[in-house]
């Protein structure tokens, strides 16, 4: 039962490090733990920076920082979850992240965002109010060559303009799917 679970645990951890091994934003934080010697007392500054990157904080994300950090998983949830300036997963059945870093701010982010937020008629860090959108903001996705970066569901799309935003977000909105 053990072994089982130990096993269950290592399939998971190894399908994330794939995950992160394609997406840049995994490697930056990576790097923001070396800078810190992936020291433990790092690890709310390690949040901070992984909901710059993200968004918010979900639960694959924690593994990693947990992974690499070689803490334990429970203590990285419990840190997260205490502090109330970091947002867990929210609770939309799609996530849209608007990059507002500054590369992505100066090639249009604001009026991607507005548009975003005008359809949906939410805010940024809300939730539609059928659960199907929520809308984030990130700084910085470290794809700053192809701005203005939105991410939808986990995928890092290049060059949006509140056209294609919408176009990307309509379906969520009207159907749900
Ligand atoms: S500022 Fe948006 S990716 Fe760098």
């Amino acid at each position: 039962m053990i072994a089982t679970l130990a096993n269950k645990k290592q399939n998971r951890v190894a399908k994330i490090l794939e995950h992160a091994s394609g997406d840049k934003r995994f490697k930056i934080l990576e790097a923001h733990m070396k800078k810190h010697q992936f020291k433990h007392d790092a690890l709310i500054e390690v949040l901070h920076k992984a909901q710059e990157l993200f968004g918010y904080l979900e639960d694959d994300l924690l593994l990693f920082i947990a992974y690499k950090l070689k803490l334990p998983a429970s203590r990285v949830y419990g840190v997260a979850t205490f502090y109330h300036f970091f947002t867990l997963k929210p609770k939309g059945q799609h996530t849209c992240v608007v990059c507002m870093g500054t590369a992505c701010y100066v090639k249009g982010a604001d009026k991607v965002l507005a548009a975003v937020e005008e359809k949906a008629k939410i805010k940024a860090g809300e939730t539609t109010a059928n659960n199907q959108l929520s809308l984030l903001t990130a700084r910085c996705i470290g794809a700053c060559g192809i701005a203005p970066a939105v991410v939808y569901d986990g995928t890092v799309t290049p060059r949006q303009t509140p056209a294609t935003a919408l176009e990307h977000v309509k379906g969520w909105l009207e159907h749900g799917n």
